[in-house]
């Protein structure tokens, strides 16, 4: 059987991202190549996330990785079958870029478009690991926009259990890491300052905790780092700052267990996976190891490398809906149109 092959574009945010992925009949989809270009350098200066300048950013990034990622596969854009691209959430700018970028090419190509969201390619990015998941499974989605539990029966069939009523995990990471001093994006920072510290050492919320509900809220951990952040001072020992790192990740990873637990026993099903950004946290796959470990549940998690944004996930989301007839005509753009949706649930239509 003639292999497909999904040429996949990312631009949600701070990272253009453009990958290739294989897919024969009932095989598992093969990464072919991948290039990625993060801003993150560039937004540092300002502290955050500058959406104008990371679309015009993701103008400059997407045809030249376009062009590496088919020259590490030894392939020209004739020996592409389909195009597929981030359609949302994420900023409508960034977004545009490589929707516009993925719908022309498609267009001038004649092949067909795909619009892939954004959260399934982070929640089947495991798929691409050595150890990819079985369906169904308990998705916990943990990235800077969004902190979600999903029961996943299959692609394309999700269901939320329960998500955040305000901050999502990434957001208190990185709020909070700013509260400390450090620079954007916080999450990975701090969890290195608190490698150092004792988490003990201060006392925070962890809201929510007993709801009983698999939700999330993340806003009044953020609301007494604040309070703390006060109370050390202006010029803080490295060890207090360490503590008080320290002291965040723990709340933040002991809420994200608990409910993943909850979401487990309420579903019944034995398989975790853990996706977006949030999931590269050595402390949260520590604490979800040993949770689950000690009630047999398998976990999963995508390299470590396809935690965060990228064109990889994308593109296996693609392949994976192709191979199960998900992309026919009706979910297909030939007319090289296209539009973009910044604000958009997994799930909903
Ligand atoms: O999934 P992602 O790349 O972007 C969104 O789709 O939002 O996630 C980015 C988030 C940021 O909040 C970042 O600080 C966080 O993931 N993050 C981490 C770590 N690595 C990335 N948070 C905690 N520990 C890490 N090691
Ligand atoms: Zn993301």
């Amino acid at each position: 059987m003639k292999p497909t092959r999904v040429l996949g574009f990312e631009s949600s945010c701070d990272e253009t991202g453009v990958a290739l992925v294989e897919v024969a009949g009932d095989a598992p989809p093969r990464l072919l190549a991948q290039a990625l270009h993060s801003q993150i350098a560039m937004h540092q200066a300002y502290g955050g996330v500058v959406p104008e300048l990371a679309s015009r950013d993701h103008v400059r990034r997407v045809l030249p990785l376009a062009r590496e990622v088919l020259s590490q596969a030894g392939l020209t854009l004739r020996d592409v079958d389909l195009v597929a691209y981030t359609q949302g959430p994420g900023l409508a700018g960034a977004l545009l870029v490589g929707a516009g970028v993925a719908v022309s090419l498609a267009a001038a190509l004649d092949l067909p478009a795909l619009p892939i969201h954004h959260l399934e390619g982070h929640l089947l990015s495991p798929f691409l690991s050595a150890d990819p998941p079985e369906f169904p499974f308990v998705a916990l989605l943990v990235s800077g926009g969004h902190t979600q539990l999903m029961r996943v029966d299959d692609v394309g069939a999700y269901e939320i259990l329960g998500e955040t009523i305000d901050d999502a995990a990434g957001e208190a990471f990185d709020k909070s890491a700013k509260l400390l001093g450090l620079p954007y994006p916080g999450g990975p920072h701090l969890a290195r300052l608190a490698e150092f510290g004792n988490p003990e050492a201060f006392d925070l919320p962890r809201p929510l905790l007993h709801s009983g509900k698999p939700d999330f809220s993340f806003a009044g951990l953020k609301t007494a780092v604040l309070t703390q952040v006060k109370k050390i001072g202006d010029s803080p020992c490295e060890q207090t700052r360490a503590d008080l790192a320290a002291a965040t990740q723990a709340a933040i990873v002991d809420v994200l267990v608990k409910k993943s637990l909850l979401a487990l026993k309420e579903t019944g099903l034995k398989r975790l996976v853990v996706a977006g950004g949030v999931g590269a946290n050595a402390r949260l796959r520590e604490a979800l190891n040993a949770a689950c470990a000690k009630r047999g549940v398998r976990v999963h998690y995508p390299e470590l490398a396809l935690c965060t944004d990228n064109g990889a996930m994308i593109a296996m989301a693609a392949a994976l809906r192709v191979q199960r007839g998900l992309a026919g005509e009706g979910a297909l753009r030939r007319d090289g149109g296209f539009e973009v949706r910044p604000r958009w649930e997994l799930g909903a239509a």
